[in-house]
């Protein structure tokens, strides 16, 4: 793809295999795809088409079994896993399905748990945590434990807590499959906002078209092919 955008992440030709006894399942079956600072990205395709798989290659936490995925510049199937840690936790943001923050802890003491692990100290982690629950509307939110909020409430404090290092890239991996429509909303409208006034780069996966509609670039996946790649207009938030 041309594009004078960076290049965040460059996928090429990867392959996916998982081996479980005798049976191989090829999740991946040759992806190319680059994921541009400023992308949108909604990523797409039917159950087990290799939507999470992807996700876990483009964010490090896993490794391919062939081609190349470079992110943030660095080859993947080069680094040792300590080095990918590394990259994860000063580089990247991560938003999951569910069962996101640590139950024992506050929604601020949640988000200064990454800065903790960055080195950051006491009191600059604090402010640092505060400040990010306070730009997102969620400062009235900052002592409560997560069985305290309500889904939507604890997917916002995730998002919080993913982008409060200030990440190159946040991915998402369907951040709304547990949110009523409205909590799905509200998410959408966070994670654009962050898009658009804040240039965090998104790649989510959904199975949701209402929210595929803020995506301003869609990837959909079919048998561990991209069988497309689409940039649109999105619909008005
Ligand atoms: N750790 C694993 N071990 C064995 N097979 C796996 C593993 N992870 C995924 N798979 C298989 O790889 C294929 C792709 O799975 P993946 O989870 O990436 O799909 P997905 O698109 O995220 O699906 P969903 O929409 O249901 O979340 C599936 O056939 C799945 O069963
Ligand atoms: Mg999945």
């Amino acid at each position: 793809m041309n594009d004078a955008r960076d290049a965040l992440v460059v996928v090429e030709d990867a392959t996916k295999t998982f081996t479980t006894g005798r049976l191989e399942v090829r999740a991946l079956r040759g992806i190319s795809l680059e994921i541009h600072e400023g992308d949108f990205l909604a990523l797409v395709g039917p159950s087990g088409s290799g939507k999470t798989t992807l996700l876990n290659l483009v964010g490090a936490l896993d490794r391919p079994t062939g081609g190349v995925v470079r992110v943030l510049g660095r080859d993947l199937s080069t680094m040792k896993k300590s080095a990918r840690a590394e990259l994860r936790l000063r580089e990247l943001g991560f938003v999951f399905q569910a069962y996101n923050l640590v139950p024992v802890l506050t929604a601020v003491e949640n988000v200064e748990f990454v800065l903790e692990l960055q080195g950051l100290g006491a009191s600059a982690r604090r402010s640092r945590a505060l400040e990010v629950l306070a730009e997102l509307g969620l400062a009235e939110l900052a002592d409560r434990r997560p069985n305290e909020l309500s889904g939507g409430q604890q997917q916002r404090v995730a998002v919080a807590r993913a982008i409060a290092a200030r990440p190159k890239l946040v991915l998402a991996d369907e951040p709304t499959a547990n949110l009523d429509g409205a909590s799905a909303e509200q998410l959408m409208a966070l994670m654009r906002r962050l898009h658009d006034e804040h240039d965090v780069t998104f790649v989510f996966s959904t199975h949701d078209p209402r929210v595929v509609a803020h995506a301003t670039r869609v990837v959909t996946l079919v048998d561990g092919k991209v069988s497309s790649d689409v940039e649109k207009e999105r619909d008005a938030a």
